[in-house]
C-alpha cells in the first residue's frame, strides 16, 4: 500500500466538497514550502480558469524570485497566463500609510481634547512595536479581500498568529470600540447642549472607530467562514514543523477559524531510488518513515504528500508539476 492511499480526503476531494473556496491561507514553520505550494494551488485555480491572485504580505522578496518575474508593488499578470495575477505587497508603503493615517487621528484627537502635547510621542509609543507591522499587513490583505476583484485568492505565509490574535480579539475589540463610540457620543451630545448652534459636529474619531469595527466584524465574517476560507498547513517529515503544525491546528480549532488540511512537503520518495542509494539517503528515508507514522497518529486531516523534487521549484512549468501533486486524486 502507498502512502497516498492512507489519505483519506484529499485536496482535490476537499475541494469538490468546498466548491465555492474563495480565500486560501498556507501556513507553517518557515523554509517548509508555503510559497511553493500557494504557487501551485494558486496556477491550479487559475488553470480552471477562475480569475486568481497569488498575494504575499511577506517583507521578503519570494513570489518574485519563484515566479522569475518583477511582481512586486502591483497585482501582475503571471508571463505565458490569462488568469494568474501575483502580488507581493509593498510593505514599506503600508506601513508610512498606517502612520500617516495615525498621525491625523491622533492630532484631530488632541486638538479636539485640547491637549497640550506633540503628537509625535504618541505616533511613535502607537507604531514602534512589532505587533503594528503585522497589523498593518493584516489591514492589506483584508482591504484586497473586501475590494473582491478576484474569484479565488491564495495568501502565501498566512498571517497565522496574526490572524488568530486579530480573530480572537475582534470580540474584544468590538465591545471595546463600542464603549469607545458610547462615550464618544455622551461627550458629542454634551457638548451640543453647551453651544447654541445645534448644528452636529463631524467627528472623524467616531467615524473611523466605527469604520475600524465594521472592517473587523466584516473580515471575521468572512474568515470564519468554511464555505469560502481554508488555511492549510504545511509540514514536513521532521520533528520541528510537525510540532509548529499541531500547535497552529490547536489555536484554529479553539477560535472556530476553518482548516483546510495539512500538506506533507519534500517526502523522498524511496521508488525514485536507484539500487543502491547512499547510506545518508537511506537514514534519512528512514527518519522521514518515521515521522510519516507520527503524522498519521496526529493528524487526521493530510490531504496530500508532495515529494522531495530535484531542484528547487521555480517558474510555472514546476508550479504545475507541484500542482499534479498537490491536487492528486
Ligand atoms: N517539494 C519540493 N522539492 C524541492 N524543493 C522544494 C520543494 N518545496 C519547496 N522547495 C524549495 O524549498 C525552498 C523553500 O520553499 P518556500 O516555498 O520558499 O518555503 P516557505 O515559503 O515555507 O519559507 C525553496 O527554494 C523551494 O523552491
Ligand atoms: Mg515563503
Amino acid at each position: 500500500m502507498s502512502v497516498h492511499d492512507r489519505i483519506e480526503k484529499s485536496t482535490r476531494d476537499f475541494l469538490t466538497e468546498h466548491p465555492g473556496l474563495k480565500y486560501s491561507f498556507f501556513g507553517g514553520k518557515g523554509g517548509v514550502g508555503k510559497t511553493v505550494l500557494a504557487g501551485a494551488a494558486a496556477l491550479w485555480y487559475a488553470r480552471q480558469g477562475k480569475r486568481t491572485l497569488l498575494a504575499s504580505t511577506n517583507p521578503v522578496h519570494s513570489l518574485t524570485g519563484m515566479l522569475g518575474q518583477d511582481v512586486f508593488g502591483k497585482p501582475t499578470l503571471v508571463e505565458g497566463e490569462s488568469n494568474f495575477w501575483a502580488y507581493e505587497i509593498d510593505t514599506k508603503d503600508t506601513i508610512e500609510e498606517s502612520k500617516r493615517e495615525i498621525r491625523e487621528k491622533i492630532e484631530w484627537f488632541l486638538k479636539y481634547a485640547d491637549i497640550k502635547a506633540r503628537a509625535e510621542e504618541f505616533v511613535e509609543s502607537a507604531t514602534m512595536n512589532p505587533a503594528f507591522e503585522e497589523s498593518a499587513m493584516f489591514e492589506n490583505m483584508i482591504d484586497l479581500m473586501f475590494e473582491d476583484e478576484y474569484e479565488v485568492y491564495v495568501f502565501d505565509t498566512a498571517p497565522t498568529a496574526n490572524a488568530r490574535r486579530l480573530l480572537g480579539m475582534s470580540d474584544v475589540y468590538s465591545m471595546w470600540v463600542n464603549k469607545m463610540v458610547q462615550s464618544r457620543e455622551e461627550a458629542q451630545s454634551l457638548k451640543e447642549l453647551l453651544s447654541y448652534s445645534k448644528k452636529k459636529e463631524k467627528d472623524p474619531l467616531m467615524d473611523y472607530l466605527l469604520t475600524f469595527r465594521d472592517r473587523m466584524q466584516h473580515a471575521k465574517e468572512l474568515l470564519t467562514d468554511e464555505s469560502l476560507t481554508a488555511f492549510f498547513f504545511v509540514t514536513l517529515p521532521e520533528a520541528l514543523p510537525i510540532a509548529v503544525v499541531q500547535r497552529f491546528l490547536t489555536w484554529f480549532e479553539e477560535f472556530g477559524i476553518p482548516v483546510g488540511g495539512v500538506v506533507v512537503n519534500m517526502r523522498i520518495d524511496p521508488a525514485d531510488l536507484g539500487e543502491n542509494p547512499p547510506e545518508f539517503v537511506r537514514n534519512r528515508i528512514e527518519m522521514q518513515r518515521e515521522y510519516m507514522e507520527e503524522i498519521w497518529k496526529r493528524f487526521d486531516n493530510v490531504r496530500a504528500i508532495v515529494p522531495l523534487f530535484q531542484n528547487q521549484v521555480q517558474g510555472t512549468p514546476m508550479l504545475e508539476q507541484t500542482a499534479r501533486h498537490l491536487f492528486s486524486a
